[in-house]
């Protein structure tokens, strides 16, 4: 069995399948493709290496080279920093992420929602997904940033460019994007230089870790990082949520009944779809695993869609969408140290877009195909044609 993991088509297709002879015959499998990595697909095991970043390094990166997809190569970032520094940043920051700061934002973002929604024509077949789920966490994070307003359409081309390079019709380069977003922070970086407001650029300026101040290089990688990490998953996460409502109607009129359970929705899309399917690392050392021996200097593949379909936790019905599933302790956040920084913010946007949209339009349906994003890490959602219509109208008919 050899899986090319670094290659878009893989996870465009259903991986389901490969996830599961995965798990079932060869848990710890090296793949020769791409340089050559270790596939890890059990539940059990990405969370033992998630919790060992000593062993398993983040620093050289963490994901897959696209083999259709010049490298941007690594920056240095949250996300690919290794303790103790990352713990030290990482506080820094997260102050502007905890639970409670993040239920502040939630009037702001119901009212982003509730506009992106009023675009929507009942009975009309519309582009669902660019037309009308992307701009929502764009514009969100841009808030958060600090960046102004007019600012967000900027932002989305260049954080598409970035996830999916490989996608023929996104004509920018990665490093064309990487260096736009670079161009644009440091100008903001420049103007709350000299006028501080409370958004994260003001944050960050004013913040030392070991007595000094982060290095503007080192707050423009981060204030990459969220826009890269804050806008195709989440976007995804409630395209193709969307996509899960209309494909299962049954499970659609759980949430429809009983509104009060589109947190735990959310919490099976996440599960379900895992918006963002690997991380890797890098072993620091030879590592003895399972009956394996993972040699300094190889890669570990962590499939966390793989994690999330696991019957040894999950259960018999592990490959089902079930609404109202429970326990469900996904690994679409990841795992460890590392864990998604913006989880809840990225849970409150999910809940509020759903309970505007299912209070809105119950009855949904598909109109053409589903065009996927090429994208070895986030394979979203390009294109969704949908025709969406009040739940009287449908009742009336
Ligand atoms: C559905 C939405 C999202 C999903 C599925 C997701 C998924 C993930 C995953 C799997 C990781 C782990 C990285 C690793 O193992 O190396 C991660 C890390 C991270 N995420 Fe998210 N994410 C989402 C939304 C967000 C949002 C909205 C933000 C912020 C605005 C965000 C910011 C981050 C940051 C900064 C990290 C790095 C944390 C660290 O290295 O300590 N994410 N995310």
């Amino acid at each position: 069995m050899d899986y090319d993991l670094g290659s878009p088509e893989f996870y465009l297709g259903d991986p389901a399948p490969a996830y599961r002879a995965l798990r079932h015959r060869s848990p710890v499998h090296w793949n020769n493709a791409n340089g050559g990595s270790w596939a890890i697909t059990r539940y059990e095991d990405i969370k033992w290496i998630g919790a060992r970043p000593h062993l398993f390094s983040s620093a050289q990166g963490v994901n897959m080279q696209d083999p259709n997809r010049p490298s941007g190569g690594v920056s240095k970032m949250l996300i690919t920093t290794d303790p103790p520094r990352h713990g030290a940043l990482r506080r820094l920051v997260s102050k502007g992420f905890t639970p409670r700061q993040i239920t502040l934002l939630e009037p702001g973002i119901r009212d982003i929602v509730r506009g992106a929604l009023d675009r929507v024509e009942a009975g009309v077949s519309l582009e669902f997904a660019e037309g009308i789920v992307a701009p929502v966490p764009t514009r969100i994070i841009a808030e958060m940033i600090g960046a102004p307003h007019q600012d967000w359409e900027d932002f989305r081309t260049w954080s598409d460019a970035v996830i999916g390079a490989a996608d023929p019709d996104i004509a920018m380069t990665t490093q064309e994007a990487f260096g736009a977003v670079s161009h644009y922070f440091q100008h903001l970086i420049e103007l709350r230089e000299s006028s501080r407001t409370n958004d994260l650029v003001s944050i960050l300026l004013d913040a030392e870790v070991d007595g000094e101040k982060l290095a503007d290089d080192e707050i423009v990688n981060f204030l990459r990082l969220l826009l890269l990490a804050g806008n195709e998953t989440t976007r995804n996460l409630i395209a193709l949520g969307t996509l899960a409502l209309i494909n299962h109607p049954d499970q659609r009129q759980k949430l429809v009944d009983d509104p009060a359970l589109i947190p735990s929705a959310v919490e099976e899309m996440l599960r379900w779809i895992t918006p963002v399917t690997h991380m890797t690392r890098i072993a620091t050392e030879d590592v003895p695993f399972r009956d394996k021996l993972i040699k300094k200097g190889q890669t570990v593949v962590l499939l966390y869609g793989a994690a999330n379909r696991d019957e040894d936790v999950f259960g018999a019905d592990a490959e089902e969408f079930i609404v109202t599933r429970n326990p469900n302790p996904h690994l679409a956040f990841g795992t460890g140290e590392h864990a998604c920084l913006g989880l809840s913010l990225a849970r409150l946007e999910a809940r509020v877009f759903f309970e505007e949209l299912l209070s809105r339009f119950s009855g949904m349906e598909l109109d053409g195909e589903v065009v996927r994003m090429r994208s070895n890490m986030v394979p979203g959602v390009k294109r969704m044609h949908v025709r969406l219509s009040p739940a009287v109208q449908e009742a009336a008919l």
